[in-house]
């Protein structure tokens, strides 16, 4: 069990550093950012709804969608929240043009046309988008008809069917040379006379950051997102730095929004939101509204975040730092506030944390930090800080007014990241609360409680009477997870109550991840017959005694390496990691490692075999020519073993690893 504190502030308070505080304006201004629009379209990023993360083609996508979207804008509060456009994307119309030349809306999907589909929405006070490509077919396999060389006519059609924006995508565009493309098109929508928003869609591919913005009102920065963690992360890391580049009428477009569509965790959702909204990026609804659960109708819905991304002042937000995974990114506001977000991009709690002095404000005695998540409001001498559960995000508000005096202190609880316990045997946990707030927490309680059935007992204080600005109460737990519990990941809570000098109740809380582990039995066990502790893999999951299917869990084949079939292993994809708990009972590894026999010569790999944080093993580039190489490591009594499957340094295609035979003897 890991014993060491994480989620202490440090020396919180009143001093602030000279080092720390920035002799410029942190939040800089871009060559972009001052130019007054010319055009008066999207001042604040556009707002609204697009089918294609939810139904990509299928045929769900038709009229009576589209109608039951703009109905729920209404009737659910989003138009009022801001939300504005309903878009359609790719797989509206047919393949063929008719003999005037004319795009034809597909008969199936929109039986009355687009413009009664756009009447429809106009009735609703909302706007209406439209999709096609700046290429001769769209990028749907089916080939639906693109624009390139039709500019004119196709911009005057969706004129004529009260188009309000247009999204311009990049596919089958013939080698033409980008700006050409996309000039031509923004130039036939202003020959039209109607003010029509243009959404440049290739892909970042020709920095169009640094050109369009007398071009379009945005521009997509990156590739298509989808709906996971990964995908969310890696966009958010490309557009982050285009801070410069954004401002009133013309944004960077990170992509439409998964929120909703099943394959992030509620916190990784409210990530992606905080991230689009203080980067301020198209808040675009991706999601099939009519099935959506109240969960996500209280992200897409938070008026505070959308605050946030729809500023008057228009800045994108600005990345202060990001060691370890934990981000500070900063915006600043209209009236001069600052949003700020803490990113925690690892899969444990961490502490972030900036100052009001790193973000911009002026020296003041106190602070109001507005917690836009959880709607209150703290004060604060100058810390604005959190330990941020894995994947999450603190969003906060940042004001130096008075009224700071009236709320109750922000306090930052801690706890041990990602502790390990065996089921049966006591482990020990460290809580931390910290008072952030120029005024004093008193009367603090902290409390820590397990799952049903495990026993938590506090063995040092858990109260408090009155913490100082920059206190702290630590307090130590015994934790026992009954014998039996199966092994994996469970959730204590800390949380503290405490009470402000007027007396007003505040609570602060955090979910503490605890993994229950059982540590190998005696002898020599095969890997693929242990639990392991986490499993990440390149594509589809790791699976156990067969190689790698790229798709569900069970469908790989026999591991074959250099035509010798294994009957125990695991199959893995690069990059992948396997993270066993030993619990410092083992002391040796073997496996038989290569490239699957199922994989042409584009599979490369790389093995290694990780004791602690120590690289106990590892194997130089193999390909699917090679035969099984044997790897053995001395495990010296580690707490963790890991098995890295690396890509060999080329990219991952093909990367079929196989860890055949792999075992521990303990
Ligand atoms: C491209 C775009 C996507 C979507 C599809 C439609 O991939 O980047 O956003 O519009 O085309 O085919």
């Amino acid at each position: 069990m890991a014993a060491a504190l994480l989620g202490t502030t440090g020396a919180a308070g009143l001093t602030i550093p000279a080092a720390a505080q920035p002799t410029t304006h942190p939040v800089s201004t871009g060559a972009n950012a001052a130019a007054a629009p010319g055009d008066g379209l999207a001042l604040t990023p556009p707002m609204g709804f697009n089918n294609w993360n939810s139904t990509h083609c299928r045929a769900e996508f038709n009229e009576a969608m589209v109608k039951d979207i703009a109905d729920i804008f209404v009737t659910k509060g989003l138009k009022e929240a801001g939300y504005q456009y309903v878009n359609l994307d790719d797989c509206w119309a047919l393949p063929q043009r008719d003999a005037d030349g004319k795009l034809v809306p597909d008969p199936e999907r929109f039986p009355n046309g687009i413009k009664a589909v756009a009447d429809y929405v106009h009735s609703k006070g909302l706007k209406f988008d439209i999709y096609t490509s700046a290429g001769t077919k769209t990028c749907n396999s089916a080939g639906f008809p693109g624009a390139l060389g039709h500019e004119r006519s196709d911009a005057q059609q969706f004129a004529d069917w009260g188009v309000d924006y247009l999204k311009y995508d990049n596919c089958n565009n013939q080698g033409v040379d980008a700006k050409q493309r996309y000039l031509a098109m923004r130039d036939a929508l202003q020959a039209t006379g109607r003010p029509i928003v243009y959404s440049i869609c290739e892909w970042g591919q020709n920095k169009p950051w640094e050109w369009a913005a007398d071009v379009g009102q945005l521009w997509r920065t990156t590739g298509d997102i989808s709906d996971s963690w990964g995908s969310m992360l890696s966009i958010a890391k490309k557009n982050l730095p285009l801070t410069p580049y954004a401002g009133p009428g013309h944004w960077n477009d990170p992509d439409m929004l998964e929120v909703g569509n099943g394959g992030m965790t509620p916190t990784e959702y409210r990530s992606h939101f905080s991230l689009w909204s203080i980067m301020a990026a198209p808040l675009l609804i991706g999601t099939d509204l009519r099935k959506a659960t109240p969960e996500t109708y209280e992200i897409l819905g938070n008026r505070e975040v959308i605050a946030v991304d729809q500023d008057g002042l228009g800045k994108q937000g600005q990345v202060l730092s990001s060691g370890g995974g934990g981000w500070v990114i900063a915006k600043e506001l209209a009236g001069g506030d600052r949003a700020v977000a803490l990113f925690n991009e690892t899969d444990r709690p961490r502490h972030i944390a900036t100052t009001a002095a790193a973000l911009g404000l002026p020296e003041a005695d106190g602070y109001q930090l507005r917690d836009l998540w959880e709607h209150r409001s703290y004060n604060t001498a100058g810390d604005v800080a959190a330990t941020v559960p894995a994947h999450g995000t603190a969003l906060f508000r940042v004001s130096a007014d008075r009224r700071w005096a009236a709320y109750p202190p922000a306090v930052e609880l801690g706890t041990d990241a990602a502790a390990l316990a065996e089921a049966g045997t006591t482990a020990q946990v460290a809580t931390v609360v910290t008072d952030l707030g120029r005024t004093p927490a008193r009367q603090v309680s902290v409390r820590l409680t397990g799952p049903d059935g495990w026993r938590v007992e506090a063995t040092s204080p858990t109260r408090a009477t009155t913490l100082p600005t920059g206190r702290k109460l630590t307090t130590r737990w015994q934790v026992t997870a009954p014998a039996g519990t199966p092994a994996g990941a469970y959730e204590l809570k800390v949380s503290a109550d405490y009470r402000s000098p007027r007396g007003t109740r505040a609570t602060a809380q955090l979910p503490a991840p605890v993994h229950v582990v059982v540590a190998p039995p005696s002898g020599t066990s095969y890997a693929s017959d242990l639990p392991w502790l986490s499993a990440v893999n390149g594509w589809g999951p790791v699976e156990k005694d067969t190689s790698v299917g790229e798709n569900a869990a069970g469908d790989g084949h026999p591991i074959t390496i250099g035509g010798t079939v294994h009957a125990k292993g695991l199959g893995v994809h690069a990059p992948s990691e396997v993270t066993y708990y030993t619990g410092g009972r083992c002391t040796s590894f073997t496996a038989q490692v290569g490239v699957d026999d199922e994989e042409d010569a584009a599979g490369t790999v790389a093995f290694e075999v990780w004791a602690d944080g120590e690289k106990v093993a590892s194997t130089g580039t193999l390909t699917n020519a090679d035969p099984a190489t044997t790897v053995t490591a001395a495990l010296g009594g580690a707490t963790t073993v890991r098995l890295v499957t690396t890509d060999a340094g080329d990219d991952v295609t093909s990367d079929h690893g196989d860890w055949a035979e792999a075992a521990f003897s303990c």
